[in-house]
């Protein structure tokens, strides 16, 4: 058997596809951001296997140390979180998009539309992914899991009882959790049918978000110029507008100041 130091030795390029695939997927949501659209990618979080749960998994699966790099595809692993049962097939399409460029897609398994008997629900791709360590190139195997926040609530929640019963849950806790994912899901379609009202006023939010950050550095302008006095006049009107709901609207003071600025320069 290994020991540790073997372990982390072998667990580094696993390490480094984590970060870098965490980046890469959490710098698909600023994109988003930063044009003030609506995301498909709510969070994203990852995981490098413990060398405990790897141990036992190849134990169940018969496999020999030389084996498991080729044949354990989840010691990386990237969880993907969408708002909406529709967002989760929009970012399949975008990561089949760089299939073949970022990383090579192996399979693909839709316990969406194939619910699991457990009640589980998730997209899985299992992809390989190149890195370049100090050790040299590897390429590693790492599974993305793309699931609503709905779809993840549950599974955390089912994957802590069955530790917890050690895979043995009782009858009774089953049926629940399966009543349970039944709701979940009934609560997913109804989100779904929403995404209209929700992706517009989630764009909105975003958008005011971005005009109020755009005239707060132009009151910084303004200050820096030494006009004081307008920025605090233009402030009070940026607070009016966001306390009391005025009917001004922020891109009419952005105007309003952006002529200011435009005088004095
Ligand atoms: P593994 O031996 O776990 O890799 O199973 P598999 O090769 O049949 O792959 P599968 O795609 O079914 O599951 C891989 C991963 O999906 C698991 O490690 C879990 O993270 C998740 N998963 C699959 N089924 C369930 C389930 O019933 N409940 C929960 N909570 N998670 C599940
Ligand atoms: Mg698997």
């Amino acid at each position: 058997m290994k020991d540790i130091r073997e372990w982390d030795k072998f667990l580094i390029p696993y390490e480094q596809a984590v970060e870098e695939l965490k980046v890469k997927f959490k710098s698909l949501r600023k994109g988003f951001d930063d044009l003030g659209e609506y995301s498909p990618v709510e969070f994203v979080t990852g995981r490098v296997k413990k060398v405990s749960s790897i141990l036992a998994k190849s134990r169940l699966l018969g496999l020999e140390y030389d084996e498991i790099s080729e044949k354990m595809e989840d010691i990386a692993g990237i969880r993907i979180m969408c708002q909406l049962l529709g967002d989760i097939y929009h970012v399949v399409e975008l990561l089949r998009e760089r299939d073949g460029k970022d990383f090579t897609i192996l399979y693909e398994k839709d316990y969406i539309r194939d619910k699991k008997e457990s009640g589980y629900r998730s997209y899985h791709l299992v992809i390989k992914y190149p890195v370049h360590c100090a050790a040299g190139y590897r390429e590693v195997l790492a599974e993305i899991q793309i699931r609503t926040l709905a779809m993840n609530f549950w599974a955390i929640i089912e994957h802590s009882l069955n530790y917890k019963f050690k895979d043995q849950v009782p009858e009774r806790v089953q049926q629940r959790l399966q009543s349970a994912a039944a709701s979940v899901w009934s609560l997913d379609l109804e989100m779904q049918e929403l995404k209209e009202e929700i992706k517009s006023a989630q764009k909105l939010f975003k958008q005011n978000a971005m005009a109020v950050h755009s005239i707060n550095s132009q009151l910084q302008l303004l200050s820096d110029i030494g006009e004081n006095d307008l920025a605090t006049r233009f402030q009070s009107r940026l607070d009016a507008i966001l306390d009391f709901s005025s009917s001004e609207s922020l891109e009419e003071l952005y105007k309003q100041i952006n002529e200011y600025l435009g005088e004095e320069s």
